[in-house]
Order: structure tokens, then C-alpha cells, then sequence
């Protein structure tokens, strides 16, 4: 292992570029995205005028994870009235990009809501277009907050359940400030563990097809100077096997109301290797992923994404040559299944942790309890 960490994380630069950023040049507003699809090999940023081109990011992953699409969806809905474009029609695209993550809608609707209310009191689309911007400016604040209050309430859990402390912690997919107004969900506990000096080390699952955990959470863990190790996803069995895993931390897309949790797919099988193995399996989310409108996880709608995605390497460094602008790595005309998702039922997962604190074990009646409080504060 010391081989490894004397070179990992080579690159130590802090992020300079946030995940999203909202800019008024002269001429008109634009909204700022980190390209993520670029990561880990350039910091570029796309500038939409427009929801159509947010849409695109959305669609094409260069905006991804769950509360950062809802901070997402609320500028777009912004970006739109600031710039005279039809309000209702944006909204409708952009809460329809992704379907699966609750938040990209939730975000949509709240910044929506705003600017109806805003219209309707006082007839003016200039005092609606700034209402639409307050909410977005609201959401993208209560996120960072949210991120530090889970952050907290993680670290707290991970230490009643590992008492012995050296925390080696699993994750899937990528949770930090790259999908978050601060510094993420699952990987902020992480990094909450590893300022108070108790990770010994962050197990990061590459993430399949799109390599969310290899590009961008390697790419997180490195720039925090955190004790990582990347590994394919097929590997963390013969990992816990080995009795390397203390806990598994990840966020979530959609929590229905029954405690089903839709995320990055690969999450499963992860929790059943944690019960298999008596290894808590935690999910860190904000209060804004749970849906209560969605009663179970067989009501949750999960992303197909294009097969070439599977048949073909699409990562940023390698030369556009197959249909989807990656290599080939199976036969032409090869059919893939490529969910996005897929869902962990309530009786696998140890525990939910939100910024309103942890529910344990995950009930719908201890959910709904959360999600009233949620609403009071
Ligand atoms: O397809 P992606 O990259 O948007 O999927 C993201 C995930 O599955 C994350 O784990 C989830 O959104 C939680 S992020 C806090």
C-alpha cells in the first residue's frame, strides 16, 4: 500500500473551476458548467444561454449528480425568463432531461413556482426572472449548507458504528463538491473522516460505464490529499472478502418513500456484499432526494442510457473513432443493457443520513417523520 500512496494523487491542485456558476456579462446571462465529460484530463467549462444547450449537459453527463442537477434545473428555469425565453417550455425540458434523480425536477419547480408567484403578484417579467434567480440562489445555498450538516451527522455515525476508528470506507460513482454547492454527500463524510484523521482509506470504485469514480472521485480524493485506491468494480467482492471494508458510503438519486434507494447502478450489489459481509451500508442524501410521491422502488423510473456507452470506451483521453466517439471494445452491432441505476431495497441499507440527521434502521415511518422536520425548519 505505500507504493501506492507515494503516487497517488500526484496532482494536487485545488479545483479552481466550481461544478456551476451563474456570470452576467453584458451580454445577458449565462450560466457556467464545469465539463465534467473532460474531467480528469482538462477544466473546461461550457456556457449555456440557453435551456436547450443545459439540457444537452444535462443529457450528455457534463452536469450530473443528483443535488447538483436540481441547483441545475433552478438556474436553467432562471436562465430562461432572464433571457425572455418561454418559461413553462424550458421547464418542461429541463425537469424531463434525466429521469430518474427527484432533484433535477424538484429544482425546476421550485425556481418555476417562484417566478409564477413573482408574475402573478406583479405582472412584471423582470421582477419574475429575479425571483426565479432568488430560488435557484436559495436551493444552490441550502445545498452547500446541507452538504456540511451531512458531512457532520456522517462522521458522527461512522464513528458509533466503528468505534475502533481507521475508517476504510467503499464508494461508488462520484458524491463530492463536483455534484454539490458544497462539498458533497457520501464523499463529504469521507473527507469529514479524513480531516479528523480517522480514514485510513477510500476504496473508490471505478463506476462502469462512464467511470464517474475513476475520473472524477479519484480525481476529488487526490486534490484533498486523502489516502485513496481506485478499483474495478468487479474487484470489491474479493475486497470484502478480504475483510478490507469497514463501511460503504454513497449518495442516492431518489429515495422513495418505502426507504428504496435508486442509485448509481452497482450500488446493489454493494449491499448485499455489506449484509453478506456485516458491513454497514450507509447512503448520505439530502432531504430534497427523498420523494414521497414515489411509494416504493419498482415506481422508480431508471435511466436507460445508449448501449455504446457499454461497447464502447468513451473516457475524454482516447481518440474518437466509434459511433458513440470512443474506441470499440465489442463486436460491431453488439447489444447492451446500460442502466443508469438500479435500486437498494430499505432492509439493506444500515442507515439514510440527511442534513436533518440519520434514520436508522429505514423505515417509511421514521422517512416521513424526517421529511415532516425537514419541512417545519
Ligand atoms: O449518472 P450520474 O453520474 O448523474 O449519477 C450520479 C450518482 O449516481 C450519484 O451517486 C448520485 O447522484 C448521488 S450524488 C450526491
Amino acid at each position: 500500500m505505500a507504493d501506492q500512496d507515494a503516487r497517488n494523487g500526484e496532482d494536487k491542485r485545488p479545483t479552481e473551476i466550481p461544478a456551476l456558476r451563474w456570470e452576467e456579462p453584458p451580454e445577458g446571462p449565462v450560466l457556467l458548467l464545469l465539463d465534467q465529460t473532460r474531467l480528469p484530463a482538462e477544466e473546461v467549462e461550457l456556457v449555456c444561454t440557453d435551456a436547450p444547450a443545459l439540457v444537452e449537459a444535462i443529457r450528455s453527463l457534463a452536469v450530473r449528480g443528483a443535488p447538483l442537477l436540481g441547483i441545475a434545473g433552478a438556474y436553467g428555469v432562471a436562465l430562461a425568463a432572464a433571457r425572455g425565453f418561454d418559461v413553462a417550455e424550458a421547464a418542461e425540458a429541463l425537469a424531463g432531461a434525466r429521469p430518474t434523480a427527484v432533484n433535477l425536477a424538484g429544482g425546476v419547480r421550485r425556481a418555476q413556482t417562484a417566478h409564477q408567484g413573482a408574475l402573478a403578484r406583479t405582472g412584471d417579467t423582470r421582477l419574475a426572472a429575479a425571483a426565479a434567480l432568488d430560488a435557484a440562489r436559495a436551493l444552490h445555498r441550502e445545498d452547500t449548507e446541507a452538504s456540511a450538516r451531512m458531512a457532520a451527522h456522517g462522521l458522527a455515525l461512522l464513528d458509533e458504528l466503528l468505534p475502533a476508528g481507521g475508517h476504510r470506507v467503499l464508494t461508488h460513482c462520484n458524491t463530492g463538491s463536483l455534484v454539490s454547492g458544497g462539498e458533497g454527500t457520501a464523499f463529504a463524510v469521507a473527507l469529514a473522516a479524513h480531516r479528523a484523521g480517522r480514514l485510513r482509506r477510500l476504496w473508490v470504485d471505478e463506476t462502469r460505464p462512464l467511470l464517474q469514480g475513476a475520473r472524477l472521485t479519484a480525481y476529488e480524493a487526490a486534490r484533498n490529499d486523502m489516502p485513496y485506491t481506485l478499483l474495478t468494480d468487479n474487484a470489491a467482492g474479493s475486497l470484502f472478502a478480504a475483510g478490507e471494508v469497514d463501511a460503504v458510503l454513497i449518495g442516492a438519486d431518489r429515495i422513495a418513500a418505502d426507504g428504496s434507494v435508486a442509485n448509481k447502478v452497482g450500488s446493489y450489489p454493494l449491499a448485499v456484499l455489506a449484509r453478506y459481509h456485516h458491513v454497514p451500508f450507509i447512503v448520505v442524501a439530502p432531504v430534497t432526494t427523498v420523494d414521497p410521491d414515489t411509494p416504493d422502488g419498482a415506481s422508480v423510473e431508471v435511466e436507460q442510457r445508449p448501449g455504446y456507452e457499454v461497447t464502447e470506451v468513451t473516457a475524454p483521453q482516447v481518440p474518437v473513432t466509434g459511433a458513440g466517439g470512443g474506441i470499440p471494445v465489442a463486436p460491431l452491432g453488439t447489444q447492451a443493457y446500460n442502466p443508469a441505476f438500479d435500486l437498494t431495497p430499505p432492509e439493506l441499507v444500515t442507515a439514510i443520513v440527511t442534513e436533518e440527521g440519520a434514520v436508522s434502521p429505514v423505515t417509511a415511518e421514521a422517512l416521513a417523520e424526517l421529511c415532516a422536520r425537514s419541512r417545519q425548519v
